[in-house]
């Protein structure tokens, strides 16, 4: 590492809870490539993780926000601005959580206000971090904002149970909020659509252990860990790329367009 991709770029990383996190891997390797940044978690998260541990090693300050919280993430984004002494230049959005997965329900018994609560955290809070930065006219030109999903969107991994349906919002969003953000002040928004990866929130999701396995010997090049994500996220931040907007771009080793492979055909 070190081309210093992202020197005197400033920017906002949503979702490292501990040392696994996609975000935490993120935020050291936007560091060591110049960039700086705030960090921000909701506050619970804050009381359970490291994350004043990563502000530490990366020169960071904490801004606790709920991104269901409107009011939290118009807070985020004046105060980073002005920590950071400047407009934003990139976003990494890295937060999921369903309460049915939580709690247990079976995507056909989902209790509903469950999966308004998953929704509004996982799909929605994106909508209202872009419709933040947008108001608050807080992004440079050819700035970029990031979130995470996962190929259930596209096609049925039953466990990934109402998460499916969250991711599939999210992708939706970022291209009808990146035609706005591309056309009015020349900002990309893409989602990365990432391998299984052994953190926090995939743990959750029932059987992750068999299937993370399974996607390994599926993928040609096996699974993309998240420092891999991390490396793939931070060329999108970087001035590289700035005509790629309103994409969900698949990071997985190749496991989205293979049908089957040997290593999985010598299972049977
Ligand atoms: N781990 C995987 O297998 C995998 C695969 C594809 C995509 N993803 C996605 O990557 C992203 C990051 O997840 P991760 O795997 O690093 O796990 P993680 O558990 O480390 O990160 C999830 C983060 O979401 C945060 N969060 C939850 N509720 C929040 C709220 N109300 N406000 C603000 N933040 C909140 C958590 O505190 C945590 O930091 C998620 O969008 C996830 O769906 C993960």
């Amino acid at each position: 590492m070190g081309y210093n991709l992202l020197k005197g770029k400033r920017g906002i990383i949503f979702g490292a809870l501990d040392a696994n996190s996609i975000a935490w891997k993120t935020a050291q390797t936007v560091h060591a490539e110049g960039g700086t940044f705030v960090l921000t978690n909701a506050p619970i998260a804050m009381r359970m993780g490291q994350i004043d541990e990563l502000a530490k090693e990366t020169g960071s300050e904490v801004i606790p926000a709920d991104a269901t919280s409107v009011e939290d993430l118009d807070n985020l984004v004046a105060k980073a601005v002005e920590i950071l002494g400047g407009k934003i230049d990139f976003v990494l959005h890295s937060i999921g959580m369903s309460v049915n997965v939580r709690k247990g329900r079976a995507y056909t018994d989902e209790k509903y206000d469950f999966t308004a609560k998953g929704w509004d955290v996982s799909a929605l809070s994106f909508h209202k971090v872009l419709q933040s930065l947008y108001k608050a006219d807080a992004m440079n030109e050819w700035g970029s904002v990031v979130a995470l999903t996962y190929m259930a969107a596209q096609r049925t991994f039953p466990d990934y149970n109402d998460m499916a349906d969250n991711k599939a919002y999210l992708e939706s969003v970022a291209r009808s909020f990146g035609y706005f953000f591309g056309k009015e002040k020349n900002v990309r928004v893409n989602t990365i659509s990432q391998s299984p990866t052994a953190t926090t929130a995939g743990q959750g999701v029932k059987g992750f252990d068999g299937f993370i396995s399974y996607a390994e010997k599926m993928s040609p090049l096996g699974n993309a860990s998240a420092q891999d994500c991390a490396d793939y996220t931070i060329t999108l931040f970087s001035d590289l790329t700035r005509k790629v907007t309103m994409q969900n771009l698949f990071h997985d080793g190749g496991f989205s367009n293979t049908g089957v492979s040997q290593e999985v055909i010598e299972k049977f």
